[in-house]
């Protein structure tokens, strides 16, 4: 450590000091600071950076508001250590407990002692501060590209994860019931479910945990590509293949040999192409582009589609023959708004990752917020969820809550169930008795908001006084 440590000496005993400064010297990158109570020595926390306590207990008057405690408190790069007389060492060890010190030492004190004691506590301080950076950064890296051998699913505080899904709700826990399943075995597996419900995150999970983790996992995006460019990004071509073709491309199905490949948006590739993929599930064989050689490729396919594959097998839109090889296994994942108890744990999730990743300190949202969101439809599903919750972090006040006034406007002015938009809630069978009863609350509304002053009433609905008047008669509406 080269630069200067500051070093506060908190005591009023002489052979103390009197070690202290002869141990800490200047030359050894030392500052001292001398304070003879716990008042100035607070005084001096707040004012200077301390880098660590050398506090002479003084157990009788040994108050609340201590130095060390308040350390402890409101400056966790500073680290302490206590002093304490042979007679005092059962409370020098209490203390030195209570306030996470170091160690505690024994008067008389040898200066060769302190040197090593703050000389260790001063390295121990800055290794903690390493190792919480490096967790931060190990945490983040898992959650933003692969996710190395962590545990694959496991349960906290009622918040349940698979790798690097999420979740809290049992609609959830049955998806991923079925995932573990189908990772132990080598058959197709089809994901279904809308943008942003976690498609990808449930494949590479579903990758992770089977027996071809160590071998890669390749993605490709089969909507809106040419049969040409899928066919070389998947199968591959020689040199020549194609005008264009400068260089053979081993492609992904070769790539991935031993792996997984995941062919996301699979409804979209074109009747042609649906012969090609039946061809590979069935025979495993890939013939690049202008080869005539056939090659084996043993990948595993996990397939994604936001579409019903089954409607359009139905509408003979895709083939049934590759619909039928694919379901090997068949996953849905749920609408966020289908699933409302995993958005507080997703929440939480995205508020500390993002806090994580700008460094910022966000202590969470509030239950209004919670509210709010719980009752948003998400029609981005969680990955709405989770920009809305990168936007919050960002705009929430250091170290503050995320409160009401952060949300965007969309998600702020939806209702909520509590609020009186519900009374609107129309009885009634048919529809045109919804839509009369619903015409009736909004009518004994208005007529209430604006004192039965019929005009008003009406240029605020849009219609006329006339057509008013009769709505009120029809309605047998009545001043309450
Ligand atoms: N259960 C979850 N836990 C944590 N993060 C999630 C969860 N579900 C989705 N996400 C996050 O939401 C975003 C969208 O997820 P993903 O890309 O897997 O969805 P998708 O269904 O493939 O979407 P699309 O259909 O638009 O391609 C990602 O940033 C992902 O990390
Ligand atoms: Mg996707």
């Amino acid at each position: 450590m080269s630069h200067t440590q500051t070093v506060l000496v908190k005591s009023t005993d002489t052979s103390v000091i009197q070690a202290a400064s002869t141990a800490l010297s200047e030359l050894d990158g030392y500052r001292l600071i001398y304070c003879e109570d716990d008042k100035s020595a607070s005084s001096r926390l707040d004012e200077l950076k301390i880098d660590l306590i050398f506090y002479d207990l003084d157990p009788k008057n040994f108050g609340p508001d201590n130095a060390l405690t308040q350390s402890r408190l409101s400056h966790a790069a500073c680290s302490r250590i206590v002093v304490c007389s042979n007679a005092e060492m059962a409370d020098g060890a209490r203390v030195c407990e209570d306030t996470a010190s170091y160690l505690y030492l024994i008067k008389p004190l040898a200066e060769k002692q302190i040197r090593m004691a703050v000389k260790r506590a001063l390295e121990h301080a800055e290794l903690s501060r390493r190792h919480r950076l490096l967790s931060r950064e190990l945490k983040l890296s898992l959650d933003e590209d692969m996710f190395g051998k962590t545990e694959s699913g496991s349960v906290q505080g009622g918040v349940s994860r698979f790798e690097r899904l999420v979740y809290a709700s049992s609609k959830m826990a049955e998806v991923v019931a079925e995932a573990k399943v189908a990772a132990t075995t080598d058959m197709p597996v089809l994901i279904r479910g809308a943008t942003g419900t976690g498609k990808e995150l449930l494949a590479r999970a579903i990758h992770f945990n089977s027996n071809r983790a160590n071998s890669p996992m390749h993605s490709q995006n089969c909507g809106g590509v040419s049969d040409d460019a899928l066919y070389s990004e998947l199968f591959g071509h020689v040199r020549g293949g194609f005008p264009g073709a400068i260089a053979d491309r081993l492609g992904l199905f070769r790539a991935a040999d031993g792996g997984t490949v995941f062919l996301d948006e699979v409804s979209e590739v074109s009747p042609q192409f649906q012969v090609a993929l039946l061809r590979f599930l069935q025979e495993g064989e890939v013939k690049p582009l202008g080869s005539d050689k056939t090659l084996n490729s043993d990948v595993r396919i996990i397939a994604a589609s936001n579409r019903s594959i089954e409607e359009m097998v139905e509408k003979g839109q895709f083939r049934r023959d590759l619909y039928y090889r694919l379901k090997g296994f068949q996953l849905e994942l749920p609408a966020l708004k289908d699933r409302k108890e995993d958005i507080p744990v997703l929440t939480n999730f995205f508020v500390e990752k993002y806090a994580g990743v700008v460094g910022r300190r966000v202590l969470g949202v509030t239950t209004e917020v919670l509210n709010k969101l719980e009752n948003f439809p998400f029609p981005g599903n969680v990955r709405e969820l989770e920009t809305e919750v990168q936007r919050l972090v960002a705009v929430a006040e250091q170290g503050g809550y995320i409160a009401l006034r952060h949300l965007s406007e969309k998600i702020s002015n939806a209702p909520t169930p509590n609020d009186e938009s519900t009374d609107f809630m129309p009885s009634g069978a048919t529809l045109k008795e919804k839509v009369e009863s619903l015409e009736q609350a909004i009518l004994t509304q208005s007529l209430t908001a604006c004192h039965w002053n019929q005009s008003k009433v009406a240029d605020e609905l849009g219609i006329s006084r006339v057509g008013l008047a009769n709505k009120i008669k029809r309605y047998g509406l009545r001043k309450g």
